[in-house]
């Protein structure tokens, strides 16, 4: 199989028997299961190692489907779908009775995306032709609960090896970080997760800036707890002033770094270890998962990345790297 040849075929046949497919996204990888089949969902829980309670985002393939999942769909709602889908925006709806508790959770509300990658739109497609027209797919990340998020097929078979039937091969990912969440299942849409969408393209749509909610700890989404997407190295945020400082002060006490900065070249007598990223957001996002999964095995005792600017274009990575700093260094 080569990168540009993925096995849909096979891939089609292990979702119908209620088996696990890992498929490319332009955010990160997904660990796929026909979200029809509770018995297949429960798999991806399983191989994740993470909590039954914390609901799945379900893909499909077209605006089309989007009734069959959701009830009392907004107009807004369906203008964000219009604009940003295929794209990396989630959108919480009122779910239909019949959608599974193992989906959502067991709330009233289901996450919905039509995904923009081709590999992941036309697994959908023939999924979607032989399972039935709105058929889904349910997909979290495919990493273990807690860690990073692949954005490679490496990546996944790292996170997951055996515990998955087949991993479909789609490039890099494109974004990096995973889909903004909007929740459209209140009288406002409140953003749950801020990804590569921003506050600002949304207002766009909605005529104002959306409200943030993204409180720590709310089991509603599981990248709202305060640790996650996190490296089992430990890990420190630094400005960019005290940055030489810093390592020097590592140094003399025997302390190995590795280091993410977006602004500084590496210099004499610095840890090898040192990765500039690029400055701007959305290169940033692109590479910042894979750098950290690199400097979590460069052997070193602590991951040092630079802290990057406060301005609004950089709240997505702000609020990975916040998590990840403290869900760092533990290895359950
Ligand atoms: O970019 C992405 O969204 C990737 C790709 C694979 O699509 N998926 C992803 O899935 O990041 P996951 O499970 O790692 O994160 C999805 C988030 C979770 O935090 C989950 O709690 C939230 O979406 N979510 C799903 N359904 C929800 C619902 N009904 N209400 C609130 N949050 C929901
Ligand atoms: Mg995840």
């Amino acid at each position: 199989m080569t990168p540009t040849d993925p096995d849909y075929q096979r891939a089609v046949d292990l979702l119908l028997a209620g088996e696990l497919v890992a498929l490319p996204t332009e955010t990160v990888y997904g660990l796929g299961a026909d979200a029809a089949n509770p018995a297949a969902v429960a798999k991806i829980f399983a191989a994740k190692g993470r909590p039954a309670d914390h609901p799945l985002i379900v893909h499909l393939a077209g605006h089309d489907a989007v009734d069959h999942w959701a009830a009392q769909v907004p107009a807004v709602a369906w203008e964000l779908m219009e604009t940003f889908w295929p794209g990396p925006l989630t959108v919480i709806l009122k779910k239909q009775d019949w959608v599974p508790d193992a989906v959502t959770g067991g709330q009233e509300t289901v996450g919905l995306r039509v995904p923009g990658h081709p590999v992941a739109l036309e697994l959908l497609r023939r999924f979607s032709a032989v399972r039935g027209e709105h058929a889904g797919i349910a997909a979290p990340s495919a990493n273990r609960f807690g860690r990073i998020s692949p954005t490679c097929a490496a990546h996944v078979a790292e996170e997951l090896g055996e515990r998955v039937s087949l991993i479909l091969e789609g490039g890099p990912c494109a974004v990096g970080i995973e889909s903004t969440i909007v929740d459209c299942s209140r009288d406002e849409p409140v953003v749950l997760r801020p990804g590569h969408i921003s506050p600002l393209h949304l207002a766009a749509v909605l005529g104002g800036l959306p409200a943030i909610e993204t409180a720590c700890g709310a089991p509603r989404v599981s990248g709202s707890l305060a640790a996650h997407y996190a490296p089992v190295t430990p890990m420190r945020l630094v400005t960019g002033e005290r940055l030489l400082d810093f390592l020097n002060a590592q140094r003399h006490r025997g302390g190995r770094c590795a280091v993410i900065s977006p602004n500084q070249p590496s210099q004499a007598g610095m840890p090898h270890v040192w990765r500039m990223l690029p400055a701007d957001p959305v290169g940033y996002a692109h590479d910042l998962y894979a750098a950290l999964r690199d400097m979590d095995h460069a052997g070193v005792d602590l991951i040092v990345v630079e802290a990057i600017p406060e301005a609004a274009e950089w709240a997505a990575i702000h609020d990975r790297l916040r998590r990840a700093v403290a869900g760092a260094g533990q290895t359950g």
